[in-house]
């Protein structure tokens, strides 16, 4: 959620790594709809991505990495998978920094999204009208992702890429039980195609386009319904053979980074900024 309320960490990163941070306030769901905020992150992204820019702020062009939290992990993950195969942009990034990023819209039953069903900050039904808000403000289709009833058939191939029976380490599937998303209307799908738009879910990507990420550093937390997200991601980009170092956070909890009267923002943040400082 954009500019304001990030101001802080922004100037801390500031501070500690000596870097120019550029924060995107994008326009927000539900008053605004995908592809909005997206485009307004990636237009951002290119503007700054020129040498012009560059030098005005005195930035190493081979020294660039984005980074965001939840939604905001969702908008870094997925403009840094367009900027790959954009030949209006020269300039490339060095490191994406991804922390309990939301990415895919396809199956709302992961483990994770169970085991913190009712995780107070950020329970299931929260993040599934969060979901279908990005998209519309037609009920019916947070009525569908509540049932896990909203992929239509003809996406069936698309479930491979977030298959958390295939793409989850062992510890975070113990017990539960398999059970592929029912398919929904075509209708639904033909009316809202954003939640089946790789810009909106980017686990969605294939391998090939996965391949050419730049350095990844991914966070997750244990009590987040958005866990197995950032879970399988990792899995992914390692089956693709990206350099990617995974920080699984045991005792946190979705928004963890953005309380600075807990001492578990302060062990992300640091994290968050080691990586950084050893990698940008
Ligand atoms: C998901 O993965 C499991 C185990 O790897 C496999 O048996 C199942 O067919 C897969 N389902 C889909 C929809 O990809």
């Amino acid at each position: 959620s954009a500019l304001f309320s990030y101001d802080l960490l922004s100037r801390r990163t500031v501070n500690r790594l000596d870097a120019v941070v550029i924060s995107v306030n994008y326009r927000l769901a539900p008053k605004y709809h995908f592809p909005n905020q997206f485009e307004d992150v990636y237009n951002a992204l290119k503007w700054f991505l020129c040498h012009d820019v560059l030098d005005k702020y005195g930035v190493d062009p081979e020294r660039i990495g984005i980074s965001g939290d939840s939604a905001g992990g969702n908008l870094a993950t997925a403009v840094t998978q367009q900027l790959i195969d954009d030949p209006d942009v020269k300039i490339k990034l060095k490191t994406q920094s991804l922390i309990y990023p939301a990415l895919q819209t396809l199956d709302m039953d992961l483990p994770s999204y169970w085991e913190n069903s009712h995780f107070p900050f950020l329970p299931r039904s929260l993040m599934v009208r969060f979901w279908s808000e990005y998209f519309t403000t037609d009920k019916s289709l947070t009525k569908a992702m509540l049932f896990n009833q909203h992929v239509p058939v003809e996406s069936s191939h698309l479930l491979k890429f977030v298959n958390w029976s295939s793409l989850l380490p062992e510890k975070y599937k113990k017990g539960h039980f398999y059970n592929s998303p029912t398919y929904g209307s075509s209708e639904l799908a033909k009316k809202y195609p954003g939640f089946l738009d790789v810009r909106a879910a980017p686990l969605l990507a294939d391998d090939n386009k996965l391949r050419s990420l730049p350095l990844t550093h991914i966070i997750t937390c244990q009590y987040d319904v958005l866990r197995d997200d950032g879970i399988m991601y990792v899995t992914r980009l390692q089956n693709a053979g990206v350099h990617v170092t995974h920080n699984h956070v045991e005792d946190g909890f979705h928004g963890a980074l953005s309380d600075y009267a807990l001492k578990i923002a302060y062990r992300i943040e640091n994290q968050y900024m080691s990586w950084l400082s050893e990698n940008l």
